[in-house]
């Protein structure tokens, strides 16, 4: 009785292991509905700075060109110099050290794949994910020639993006040097005794009990 117990058991584990999540919460809370793989792949596009999800497919800066000035130039510019205050997409190399730095995808962005996920889920602005994805390759090239990352006659795959340095790659700081940020969090017996060193009172940052009563 006991062994057969534990083999329902077991065989139950496995059922509920292999049992998506979603189905569970379905069925538990009454809502929402089981989301099959065809309707998350339109919402799994994320693309991952070494190219991880980038799809086949690729494009030239040549076609690149041609789309930039149908779709994109009528706010960013003919040249990326932006027009009115919408963004600037091309220039500002060297100014990221100085008081007023121009982050553009030229000088700032440290991943080429970056331009291929941004593009693709939000450009352009009103009409986001109308591109395809020779499109999307094609437009991010022509952004990259016109930052003179690549040259005019350059076409564009998935590995050809993830293999681009872009020159900001090694200007962001590494790991991230603030102390809690690395140090371990204690969770138990961290401190013996308390001792409190200081009141905000003292420095009349905190109002006074009695007179945040009378008001
Ligand atoms: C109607 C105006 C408009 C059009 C057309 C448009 N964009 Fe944009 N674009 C924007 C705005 C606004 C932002 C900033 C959005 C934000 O910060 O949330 C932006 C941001 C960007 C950025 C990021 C810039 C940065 O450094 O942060 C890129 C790259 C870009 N657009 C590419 C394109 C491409 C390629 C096209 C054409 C397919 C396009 N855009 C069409 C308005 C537009």
């Amino acid at each position: 009785m006991f062994n057969c117990l534990k083999r329902i058991t077991a065989v139950s584990l496995i059922l509920l292991a292999l049992t998506p999540a979603t189905t569970l919460a379905v069925d538990r809370l009454g809502i929402g509905s089981p989301v099959d793989g065809k309707t998350l792949a339109g919402w799994d596009i994320d693309v991952r700075p070494d190219g991880q999800g980038l799809p086949a497919g690729q494009g030239s800066a040549v076609d690149g060109e041609e789309l930039y000035l149908e779709k994109c130039a009528a706010c960013h510019g003919e040249f990326g110099e932006g027009a009115g205050r919408y963004p600037v997409l091309m220039g500002g190399y060297e100014t990221l050290t100085t008081a007023d730095p121009e982050k553009t995808v030229g000088s700032y962005w440290p991943y080429a794949t970056t331009l291929f996920d941004y593009i693709r889920r939000a450009m352009p602005f009103g009409d986001a994910q109308s591109l395809s994805a020779k499109e999307t390759y094609a437009l991010s090239a022509y952004i990259l020639f016109m930052n003179d990352i690549v040259t005019e006659d350059a076409v564009l795959d998935g590995a050809g993006l993830a293999a681009i340095k872009m020159p900001n790659r090694d200007g962001f700081i590494g790991p991230d040097p603030r102390p809690d940020v690395l140090r371990k969090a204690c969770m138990k017996d961290c401190k013996g005794t308390i001792e409190i060193r200081s009141f905000a009172r003292k420095i009349a940052v905190t109002p006074e009990l009695e007179k945040a009563e009378a008001n």
